[in-house]
């Protein structure tokens, strides 16, 4: 990636800038194409005859300009452009005028068409079917990073902010929402059935965040406290699966409006669930468009899981409409600004709304986590990083930018103090609003609030790739006691060579006379430190990074790593510290430093964990040594101590739900089913065959959060009869999380014949493009054979994906479906087909995908026979394999 010439900061002339776009769009949703012409009023600075503006996929009919002066009644005339020139490599397009553009204001006018386009992005085409059965499109935009100059001529970058009169011509009967509320409604003369609809004038805002939607939707509504207008829209026939949202949208926009103490600035807000949509929600001012799944809740079938996530979600999408369109990065380099903050707040705002999920905990499991994973690969990148073209733009909307920018968040946070924090947002967001800032001027309203080194600070974390290991060991010294702590940069593959970058790392510091409460936190500054714990016993634990707040991992001496032991056991260790001791070791386990059978021995303590968060991450750690030793003849063995970890939980929990149980119980026995049927527990699965021809066959329907487990372990120990079965369902539910479930379980079948029959489903008119890389990642997620096989099956095709999902970040998801082997062979494999099929906006996941397959190898050749002997004897001590399928 080095030798790729980066474009320069801003990429479009300064000479000519719109102030404000008059803007009508008029979709054919039978042709598949639309109408536009748009009015831009522009100031020229510099005196030229030219106009370079962002463009593509669209045909100019024709461009004219008139000046300011023409327009106030003067003799000055109209010009019309006699070149429109596309350099379509850089999505421009260039008008010519036969003479100079005098200084000043004026206006340009432009006629243009385009497709309505099958791919989700830009102006495009929903399908949807209408309750008697018909097939009908919905006309959608989406936007961002950079497809509004697929939609209309225009300076297409997130700092040219400008205002908007959107108007959008449709056929009667339909409906049309924009960013703004509607102004007015009025048939069009000279098109019979065709209405015009007129939306107010938006706030200045960036091109990215423009939106339209036209179709047939219902919907529910409400107000909130502070009088805003929401509207949650769904597919016709659904209103009441639009009721969750409604509620979480009413609770949230008052929560934000008073944590940042500014108001939302619109009068409306509508959510909208897409029926064809490439991510899962876009954040456009004032008219948010979400994943049908990201959005509806059945009132009647929906799962704990599907719930918490459409409040995520919600929470995410509201957040930016402060965060992002109100305050807008100043280029995509700072893209993290947005995407790594509305990750942080949304955990902030499902707390809010909903304490009984243990939210927090949650983001440790999930983007904590993830991004530690993530960030300690060589082929990372900063927080802050420069791109260039829509390509490098898209590849970074990944982990680094979402998961690692709302664990930094999180530690500052918790560094300077919620109130601190609050107020420096509220700087940020008066100082900037309808304006454009770069990580700098969050840091310096932070550092103003608080008045804590936190540019210093915060630049270690996003500028730089990658987090340190702290090594840690302590000694006794009379009362008290004393830590020796050192950093270094954590390297997913082994210790780091040379001279260790450094960062400024706040480390909080709990004990064992009091787990749950902070009772220190330093803020190292040089590579290491010497820290007195006045007061201690020795016979008291230490643990770093209490809460697991902080982005780094520990690696603890083994005398401080066997006194947590016990407290992992009996639980005075808080879920989050538990969770964490053991994602670390598996980390340092990869690198080389721990040995893996230690660590199956250290996950040996968790046999009674009652958190569901705590499992969550364990079941996790589970899955990424069974990638290792999948092609190994130990891995039954491995399934027995799995199956025996598991098991205690698994009765304890049941399989009927016991009244008044919480929502992570729920999400447990969803996790614990999961994996003890995956690996054959004997009475898992004679209890989940039953319930399925129970459930199959009308006797008992299966309650919703049973259903993927169940369908799993019939689908992994059965025939094709069972996947018959499975498809006929999906084929015959109209629930759509029933559906999304089946495609994401298919892959668990063990047969070469069935695996390729998923494969072929995931391309088949059945299975919508938005869903094609889930049921693919699906098979090459859950087994040996399917991981080989999904890998082939993306090559062979790859004609057909590359074109489905050019430029997008799907193609990553695609890469990764073979990231998980484990050795060299592959590695080359995956090098020699990317070579020849270039994936510009994926080239950072082939880089990643490889050196993952490089680690697991290596972790292999180091681990294995040490895996090995720790299994077999086990094993013969009598490890219950005897409840293990074959
Ligand atoms: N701004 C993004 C949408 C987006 C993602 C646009 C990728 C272009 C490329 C939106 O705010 C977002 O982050 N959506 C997430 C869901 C969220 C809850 C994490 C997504 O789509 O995955
Ligand atoms: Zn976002």
């Amino acid at each position: 990636m080095e030798n790729k010439t980066k474009r320069p900061f801003q990429v479009l002339p300064k000479d000519v800038r719109p102030t404000n776009y008059a803007l009508s769009l008029q979709p054919d949703l039978e042709l598949f194409n639309f109408l536009g012409n748009v009015d831009i009023d522009v100031q020229v600075k510099c005196v030229t005859s030219q106009v370079v503006m962002n463009s593509v996929d669209i045909d100019i009919i024709s461009a004219t300009y008139t000046p300011g002066s023409a327009i106030d009644g003067e003799t000055a005339t109209e010009l019309t452009a006699t070149g429109i020139n596309y350099q379509n490599e850089d999505e421009k397009v260039t008008l010519t005028f036969s003479s100079a553009l005098a200084l000043g204001n004026g206006k340009l006018r432009i006629d243009y068409t385009g497709e309505l386009n099958d791919k989700m992005k830009g102006f495009y085409r929903s399908k949807y079917r209408t309750p008697d059965g018909e097939t009908r499109y919905a006309a959608v935009t989406h936007l961002e990073p950079s497809y509004a100059r697929s939609v209309l001529p225009c300076w297409d970058e997130p700092a040219i902010k400008v205002t908007f009169d959107v108007t959008l011509v449709v056929p009667e009967g339909r409906l049309a929402l924009s960013n703004m509320n509607e102004t007015g409604r009025r048939p069009c003369a000279n098109k019979p059935g065709l209405v015009e609809v007129s939306f107010a004038r938006t706030p200045i805002m960036s091109t990215y965040l423009l939106a339209a939607v036209v179709g047939e939707y219902d919907f529910v509504e409400g107000r909130t406290s502070d009088g805003t207008h929401v509207r949650v829209f769904t597919p016709l026939g659904k209103a009441d699966h639009g009721h969750f949202a409604l509620e979480v949208a009413i609770k949230t926009i008052p929560f934000y409006t008073q944590y940042f103490d500014v108001p939302y600035p619109l009068p409306k807000i509508d959510l909208i669930a897409i029926a064809d949509f490439s991510v899962g929600a876009m954040e456009n001012w004032g008219l948010v468009t979400y994943r049908e799944l990201a959005l509806l809740v059945d009132p009647k079938s929906s799962s704990s899981e599907a719930r918490q996530s459409v409040a995520l979600v919600v929470g995410h999408e509201l957040a930016h409409q402060w965060f992002g369109n109100l305050v807008t990065m100043e280029w995509w380099t700072h893209l993290w600004l947005n995407e790594g903050f509305a990750t942080w707040i949304e955990y902030l705002c499902v707390d809010h709304c909903f304490q009984d999920f243990h939210i927090w905990t949650q983001f440790v499991a999930k983007d904590h986590s993830r991004a530690l994973d993530s960030d300690g690969l060589e082929n990372s990148h900063p927080v802050e990083v420069e791109v260039g073209n829509p390509g490098e733009v898209n590849e970074i909307f990944d982990a680094i930018s979402y998961s690692k920018g709302a664990s930094i968040i999180r530690m500052l946070h918790a560094f300077i103090g919620d109130a601190a924090f609050r107020k420096g947002l509220h700087l940020y967001l008066t100082k900037f609003e309808y304006r454009n800032a770069a990580t700098e001027d969050l840091w310096a309203c932070l550092e103003e609030s608080s008045g804590q080194p936190v540019a210093a600070i915060m630049r270690t974390w996003t500028t730089q790739l990658g987090y340190p290991v702290l090594h840690v060991s302590d000694e006794q010294q009379g009362e008290d006691r004393i830590l020796n702590i050192t950093q270094e940069k954590f390297c997913a593959g082994g210790t780091f060579k040379g001279d260790s970058p450094t960062w400024m790392v706040p480390i909080t510091i709990s004990t064992g006379d009091n787990p749950s409460e902070v009772r220190m936190t330093v803020l190292l500054e040089k590579q290491s430190t010497r820290v007195t714990i006045p007061g201690l016993q020795a016979n008291q634990w230490v643990k770093l990074n209490s809460g697991t707040v902080g982005f780094y991992r520990t690696c603890y001496s083994q005398p401080m790593l066997k006194a947590l032991i016990p407290a992992i056991r009996d639980q005075s260790l808080p879920p989050c510290d538990r969770l964490s001791i053991q994602d670390d070791l598996i980390a340092l386990s990869c690198a080389g430093v721990v040995s893996a059978a230690d660590v199956l021995r250290v996950m040996e303590a968790y046999m009674n964990e009652p958190d569901f968060t705590v499992w969550m991450s364990l079941n996790v750690n589970v899955s990424s040594i069974a990638v290792l030793l999948i092609n190994t003849d130990c891995f039954s063995s491995f399934q027995s101590y799995v199956v025996d970890l598991f098991t205690p939980v698994g009765k304890r929990l049941g399989w009927e739900a016991i009244t008044g149980e919480g929502h992570l119980d729920a999400m447990l026995r969803t996790t614990v089913l999961d994996r003890l049927g995956r690996y054959g527990h004997r009475p898992t699965l004679a209890e989940a065959k039953r319930r399925f021809s129970d459930h199959v066959e009308g006797r008992r329907t299966l309650p919703v959060d049973m259903r993927r487990p169940v369908y799993i372990a019939v689908l992994r120990h059965g025939d094709a009869s069972v996947m018959d079965t499975i498809l006929k369902m999906f084929r015959e539910t109209d629930e759509l999380e029933e559906k999304h479930r089946i495609q994401m379980v298919l892959g668990a079948a063990s047969s070469s014949e069935l695996l390729q029959r998923a494969l072929d489903f995931s391309l088949s008119e059945e299975v919508r493009s938005q869903d094609t890389v889930f049921v693919i990642a699906s098979v090459a997620g859950q087994s040996r054979l399917g991981m080989g096989m999904a890998w082939d099956f993306v090559r062979e095709n790859w004609m057909e994906l590359n074109g489905r999902y050019q430029g997008t970040s799907m193609l990553g998801h695609l890469v990764w479906t073979a990231g998980n082997f484990a050795s060299e062979e592959r590695a080359l494999e995956v090098k020699a087909f990317f070579d020849t099929h270039p994936v510009p906006s994926a080239e950072r996941a082939v880089q990643q995908a490889m050196e993952n397959i490089r680690l697991n190898a290596a972790w292999l050749e180091r681990d294995g026979a040490a895996l090995k002997a720790f299994l077999e004897e086990r094993s013969t001590r009598g490890g219950d394999t005897s409840a293990v399928c074959a």
